[in-house]
């Protein structure tokens, strides 16, 4: 990194107890999985027939490494290495997000958490804990499978086996705490992610539903 580079922030910025209040009383859905396990289609979907706000952070992100900032090649940079982004960074992102949809009936964030840390600092900075989570489980072999299939039609440059390959390191070594924290909290929703995407979508649909 250049000397005159900026650090993407570690910490999050707090949001103010007026900001807090807004996001109180909002339906909101985590959606997490390991890369291709359907974090994205799935959201779209649901986003849709439920008139729900869809946060993926992922893209969130190819935003901001798309700027041609310094900044912008860090977040570049990282995401090509199948690594996690800065938490501070993330979670700033993510609030700005959330607060400039505050009128959505409810917002699905897919991609987040991803460490544990991101889901203890968001309900620090937030003051609250996700409705529900969402987790689609898949098998290695599966998730490889279709994102070196999306690598063939070029839409995404970290569809490439290297990247692909760090991608599932960062998701299994990083996991499996924020499944039990969650699962401690009796918010973990598990989905079989390997069957096809209108088998999955209804299952996705009863936990919403069971929301409402
Ligand atoms: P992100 O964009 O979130 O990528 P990912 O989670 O690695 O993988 P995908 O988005 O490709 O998977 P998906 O589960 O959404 O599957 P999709 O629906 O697209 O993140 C990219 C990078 O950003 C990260 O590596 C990291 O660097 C950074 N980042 C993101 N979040 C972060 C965070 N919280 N903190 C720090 N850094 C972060 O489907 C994949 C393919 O499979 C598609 O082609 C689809 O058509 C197909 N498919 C989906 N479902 C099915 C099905 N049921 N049957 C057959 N094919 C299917």
């Amino acid at each position: 990194m250049g000397l005159c580079q900026a650090r993407l922030p570690k910490t999050a910025k707090p949001l103010k107890p007026e900001l807090q209040e807004k996001l109180k009383s909002q339906v909101i859905v985590f959606v997490i999985g390991g890369p291709g396990s359907g974090k994205g289609v799935q959201c779209e979907r649901l986003a849709a027939k439920y008139d729900f706000q869809h946060l993926g952070m992922g893209n969130l992100l190819r935003e901001e490494a798309g700027r041609p900032t310094g900044q912008g090649r860090q977040i570049k940079d990282i995401m090509m290495k199948g690594a996690l982004v800065p938490l501070g960074f993330v979670l700033d992102l993510l609030n700005a997000n959330l607060l400039k949809s505050e009128e959505a009936k409810g917002f699905l964030i897919d991609g987040f958490p991803r460490e544990l840390n991101q889901a203890k600092e968001f309900e620090n900075v937030v003051g609250r804990p996700p409705n529900i989570v969402i987790v689609l489980d898949c098998s290695t072999e599966t998730m490889i499978q279709r994102l070196l299939l999306r690598g063939q039609t070029g839409t995404r440059a970290d569809d490439n086996e290297a990247t692909v390959r760090q991608r599932l390191e960062t998701h299994y070594s990083l996991c499996e705490p924020v499944v039990a924290y969650y699962q401690q909290k009796n918010l973990l929703r598990n989905i079989l992610g390997e069957e096809p995407e209108d088998a999955i979508f209804t299952k996705c649909c009863s936990v919403i539903d069971s929301l409402l």
